[in-house]
């Protein structure tokens, strides 16, 4: 496992200057195309985690990605959690602060009273996003168990906003 971890961190692309100039942006993509290791990737992020959650919730858009992969292996059901604006009946809503001006995640009353909760994405970036969906998850009455993405942006400082996060890998 822990080779194809290895090659996994070594997978994840980084554009400078994306998608403004004194930015590198992290792209997950070849981890995700490659099987051998997606899987380690999944297997890494739940760890921590096994038998403590009922439902893993995937953050628009990538999140959803490694929910559903989480959701075949752990054998849990997933809360999609959606941009602002794309659900008919959003049950919550949550603003948060981006670098310039904020954002807003949205949830579907779906969730079971209690439902113990693994939010994932694909990167901890500032924090706000993650930390918006712990609040919108207890607007729901649900209850975090933990955090999980599959890069960690550790100089960015984003579980002073997050909370705890865990992470295969770091930068
Ligand atoms: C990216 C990333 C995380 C978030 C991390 O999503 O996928 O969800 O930013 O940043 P933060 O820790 O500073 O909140 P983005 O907002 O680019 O949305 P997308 O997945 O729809 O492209
Ligand atoms: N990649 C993807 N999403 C992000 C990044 C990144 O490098 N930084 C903030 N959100």
């Amino acid at each position: 496992l822990s080779r194809a971890l290895t090659r996994a961190e070594s997978l994840i692309a980084e554009t400078p200057d994306y998608p403004e100039p004194g930015v590198l942006f992290r792209d997950i993509s070849p981890v995700l195309v490659d099987a051998a290791a997606l899987g380690a990737v999944t297997e890494a992020m739940i760890a921590p985690f096994a038998g403590t959650f009922d439902v893993v919730a995937g953050i628009e858009a990538r999140g959803f990605l490694l929910a559903g992969t989480i959701v075949a292996t752990a054998g849990v059901g997933t809360l999609p959690i959606r941009k602002a604006g794309k659900l008919p009946n959003p049950a919550a809503s949550i603003e948060y602060h981006l670098e310039y001006g904020s954002a807003a995640i949205e949830a579907p009353g779906v969730l079971p009273s209690g439902a113990r909760v693994l939010l994932v994405d694909d990167i901890l970036a500032t924090g706000g996003t993650l930390g918006a969906s712990r609040k919108l998850i207890a607007e729901l009455g649900g209850e975090v168990v933990g955090a999980s993405v599959v890069l960690a942006l550790d100089e960015l400082g984003g579980e002073r906003v997050a909370g705890p996060v865990h992470s295969p890998f770091h930068a």
